[in-house]
């Protein structure tokens, strides 16, 4: 098929509302996919049995041995079922409690694929050198701080205690499988198998079960049929599995925390609904399997993009977390015993068991120990904070000439034009359609003229012909992906017709891929001349996408780089094509520069690479719900660089939903419209009146907020929390947060958000968590929580996001409109300081040159603000932060180099703080002076006191430009 045939596909169902429905045919449902049916048969043969299931997996005790440092256990396990089989389980405790299970086939037929941590994981992780080791005759005990992890030998099981509570533990439910490889046998004899009669015993009772495993173990276990072990079908095509079933199931429970959070990506609540146990919400297991998914459904466990296996549990007590790093597709069910705790069961096509658990105690540990498992995100370009406009497509150098004339003669604020795919000749990307784009350097130089940049569509799939040197290298260096024979090169279709994938687990198509994104003239190769360095990235279909291919993407039998299967590596292999395609644009220039890239695939350390969206999503009120659910889910698993494309990919949103989406857009860290090629045009500039002044006001909140973004992304890259914090990550113990998906934090400015995203609302209401006071961002009404939590009601016309400061927070801004962020760069700030009801208030201002990596060499400035209430005086200070924490790291490099006199600190030397205001004051001052100089300039309106318990519009203290500068330490007295 053409691509312009598949245009007119997706044209007629865009055309038709009715039809815009997933097209669930086009993926399997755990039952249509022979491993995730075995495990599941599995578990329900386990919860049949009841007491009487066993695992047939024990620890072969003789086998035991510990390193002399004490730090790694190894040992060797068998089943009871193949007592010629061998299993090694090794368990690492990694110097911040982070306890690393493995367990592979040793020996085996074949090797099972171990290497998806290596791609995920940044180093290998340093041991614990405070072990206690204590072997007794049912288990042997590490004991280490409060934490001890107990591996029983039999069965095996493997736990984790704090506290000597149990929280995490792995095949407590005898779910633990390892297909081991086996040759392909003649189907099981009758005498081998269970009879039906046999199997009607293993339901009726354990007695009867006992009778059974003496009589057909195997059969009680595994079930009696070789279902799909050899070969698979789905749909039209056929999946040769030449290695035979590896699947591997693993049961993971937590038995004190009932809420669990985490495995994105899919649409759904942020804490994840149960799939199985009494009345599920949803009836298959979530599923991780990259997938482009035509009209997803915004309730769903179905599989979307991107897949990352990591999952916190929770409760008021704590919360702990396991990643389990395997690159294949898993499906994953979800059920709670009790209200207090939670079981889940993760079935997987094929690799080996590598499952990190992390014992919190807290959201932050866990964030901390998984950022030093996988990478934090990269602290990204300053720019790329601000506003993106794409669609798909502005179809000529002039469209994106008269784009941004539009922008301009509207005074709205936008940073990035984007080209999808029609900028390429027949969609050989790199390669400018010379009709339309004749100039594209040129262009590109027209929009850098005010600080702008461009994004370009660079898609994975290269078209198959001789004329396209992207392809024709790969070609020659033999790096692109093989079909199931290993021999040539695999062929599928997407945009470009007839394509070929390049094996990005091949080394050798690395240095090859980084030397095409140069934008001088190389001798050894093509390179991208007819492009600059004001042009960054945008990676799609890198699940990857495949029109004609089985679930739209690559047969598992494909071969790969080592002779591994496409099955291994699936969720993986997005994130390396984002991975390189983001190191070619960060080494265009010498020295580099940071990079951005969109990824619309990723997996667990693609947080490390750039950003992600939440691909195509529909123009409906649902969709931008779900949205918010899943920029949130995404966060928590590192991909806190998210966001969703505003407006809805498909469908032509009317002015109220395009208002509404503009506002949960400028609330997400990254913020893009995008539209489908059929949809009509939308930019913000041709809507009417009052709905295009609305969105350009709400374009001009964002550009005022890129300092708190800004600054939430540096704690980000350093610490890995993310940059939008949902309740239970802000308040842990606060178990009615911890369904709330709908309202957060932004980073630790203390700014509370509730986008609307229902039709026609005016008011809603918002949860506070804590008896603190929230001031309304502007109208400075001041609400008040309560120490149990409280819902409150606030107003949210067309033109109102519900939008708090919460008291104790100091907020930076920059309220000059400008075309651009990079013309901000010597605006003066506000600030706006929230009292809290116990005085005082905390914030920070992280600033640097925002596009290359001197600030990991010290060029930056971090100013801490703080203001403390006295008898008869509020101070309102600034400080060096930088200097206070020197030992830190931002984006992995230690600042012991910071200089309060750094050269980028020289750049806004002179940039003022141009505004104070202070909320919530317990009555009019009588003076406001800078330390050391004279009276300032100042007004103050009485109002509510943060001190005090009332509610309505707070006081307000404006001070004017008090004439302090942002880089030097100051203080401001207010005199009571
Ligand atoms: C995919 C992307 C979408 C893009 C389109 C054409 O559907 O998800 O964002 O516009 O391809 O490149």
């Amino acid at each position: 098929m053409q691509p312009w045939t598949l245009i007119g596909v997706l044209t007629l169902l865009i055309a038709v509302p009715d039809a815009l429905a997933v097209k669930s045919n086009d993926f399997k449902t755990c039952s249509q996919a022979g491993f995730c049916r075995r495990g599941r048969a599995l578990s329900a043969r386990a919860l049949e049995a009841k007491s009487a299931w066993k695992s047939p997996y024990s620890v072969d005790v003789p086998s035991i041995s510990i390193t002399p440092d004490k730090a790694v256990f190894t040992a060797g396990v068998k089943s009871s079922l193949y007592p010629d089989i061998k299993f090694g389980l090794e368990l690492r405790v990694h110097d911040d409690g982070v306890v690393r299970v493995r367990m592979d086939e040793v020996n085996g037929l074949r090797k099972r694929y171990n290497e998806a941590a290596s791609w995920a994981l940044i180093s290998e992780p340093q041991i614990s050198q405070d072990i206690t080791w204590t072997a007794g005759k049912k288990d042997i005990r590490a004991k280490y701080g409060n934490n001890e992890v107990v591996v029983a030998f039999q069965p095996l099981k493997v736990s984790l205690f704090r506290g000597g509570k149990e929280q995490i533990v792995l095949n407590g439910q005898g779910l633990l499988h390892m297909e081991h490889f086996r040759t392909k046998a003649p189907a099981v004899t009758k005498t081998e198998a269970a009879t039906p009669e046999e199997e009607e015993g293993v339901m009726e009772g354990s007695e009867d079960a006992q009778v059974v495993v003496e009589v057909n173990p195997r059969a009680w276990f595994e079930g009696d049929k070789e279902d799909d072990w050899w070969e698979e079908r789905f749909s039209t095509w056929t999946d040769t599995k030449p290695k035979g079933p590896e699947s591997l199931s693993i049961d993971i429970s937590f038995p004190s925390h009932g809420t669990i959070y985490g495995i994105p990506q899919h649409a759904t609540r942020l804490a994840l609904p149960t799939t199985s146990g009494e009345s599920p919400t949803f009836t298959d297991p979530y599923r991780l399997y990259n997938a482009d998914v035509f009209e997803y459904l915004a309730s769903s466990p179905m599989s979307l993009y991107g897949s990352i296996p990591v999952l916190h549990a929770h409760s008021a007590d704590s919360t702990v977390g396991i990643f389990h790093a395997v690159g294949s597709e898993t499906w994953i069910d979800v059920s709670h015993p009790s209200a207090k705790s939670t079981q889940t069961h993760w079935i997987s096509e094929s690799g080996i068991l590598d499952v990190f658990l992390m014992p919190g105690p807290t959201p932050a540990d866990i964030f901390a120990q998984y950022s030093r498992l996988t990478g934090t995100p990269a602290l990204p370009p300053h720019w790329s904070l601000g506003y993106h406009q794409c669609r798909w497509n502005y179809i000529s150098s002039d469209d994106v000439r008269t784009v941004q004339k539009r922008f301009d003669e509207e005074d709205m604020p936008v940073d990035v034009f984007w080209l999808d795919i029609e900028y390429a000749e027949e969609h050989k990307y790199f390669m400018w359609d010379q009709k339309s784009f004749p100039d594209p350097v040129d262009m590109t130089n027209d929009v850098a003229a005010v600080g702008r940049k461009m994004v370009v569509i660079i898609d994975p799939h290269l078209k198959r012909t001789s004329s396209y040197p992207a392809y024709q290298e790969a070609s020659d260096r033999k790096v692109l992906v093989k079909p199931p024979s290993g021999e040539g090169e695999y062929e599928g279709w997407c945009w470009s017709g007839s394509s070929s994938w390049i094996d990005f687990f091949n080394p050798d198509s690395w240095d090859w891929w980084k030397s095409l994104f140069k934008t001088t003239e190389s001798k050894s190769g093509w390179t991208w001349t007819s492009s600059t360095t004001d042009i960054h990235i945008w990676n799609d279909m890198n699940e990857p996408s495949v029109f004609n291919g089985p679930e739209i993407s690559m047969p598992r039998d494909n071969v790969h780089y080592g002779g591994w299967e496409h099955r291994d590596i699936h969720n993986i292999n997005g994130m390396l094509f984002s991975n390189l395609t983001s190191q070619a644009v960060q080494h265009r220039t010498d020295p580099p520069t940071r990079p951005f890239v969109l990824t619309r695939s990723f997996y667990a350390g693609s947080q490390r690479f750039g950003a992600m969206w939440t691909g195509d999503n529909l123009g409906t009120w649902e969709h931008m719900a779900a949205g918010i659910q899943m920029v949130l889910a995404n966060g928590i698993a590192g991909m806190s660089f998210a966001g969703s494309d505003v407006g809805g990919f498909f469908g032509n949103p009317e002015p109220e939903m395009l208002v509404r989406w503009y506002q949960v857009g400028i609330f997400n860290p990254f913020l893009r419209a995008h539209a489908h090629i059929d949809t009509k045009r939308r930019e913000p500039f041709l809507l009417e009146q009052p709905y295009k002044g609305i969105v350009k006001d709400l374009l001009r909140l964002r550009y005022t907020m890129l300092p708190v973004w800004y600054t939430a992304f540096r704690e980000t890259s350093v610490t890995g929390v993310p940059v939008l914090r949902p309740h239970y990550v802000m308040f842990p113990k606060d178990p009615k947060g911890f369904d709330v998906d709908d309202q957060y934090f932004i980073g630790a400015s203390g700014l509370l958000v509730k986008p609307i995203t229902t039709k026609g609302a005016t008011e809603t209401t918002v949860y506070l968590a804590e008896d603190e006071v929230y001031y309304d961002y502007f109208s400075h009404h001041a609400y008040r929580g309560a120490a149990k939590g409280k819902e409150i009601t606030v107003q949210a016309e067309l033109h109102e996001v519900p939008l708090f400061v919460r008291g104790g927070s100091i907020v930076p801004t920059r309220e000059r409109p400008r075309r651009s962020s990079p013309l901000m760069k010597r605006d003066p700030f506000t600030l706006r300081v929230a009292l809290s009801k116990a005085g005082g208030a905390r914030g920070e201002l992280y600033l640097d040159d925002g596009e290359s990596y001197a600030h990991q060499a010290g060029q930056f400035v971090w100013r801490g603000f703080s203001a403390e209430v006295g008898k008869k005086t509020v101070r309102v200070a600034s400080r060096d932060l930088g200097a206070e924490r020197k030992g830190e790291a931002v984006d992995g490099v230690a600042l012991a180099s910071y200089n309060p006199k750094n050269a980028f600190a020289e750049t806004v030397g002179e940039v003022r703080v141009e505004k104070v205001v202070v909320l919530g004051l317990g009555g009019k001052p009588s003076s406001v002076t800078v330390e050391g100089g004279g009276e300032l300039v100042w007004e103050y309106t009485a109002g509510v006191a943060a001190s005090g318990k009332g509610e309505g519009v707070a006081s307000v203290l404006t001070i004017k430009d008090p004439k302090v500068l942002v880089v030097k330490d100051w203080a401001i007295v207010i005199q009571l």
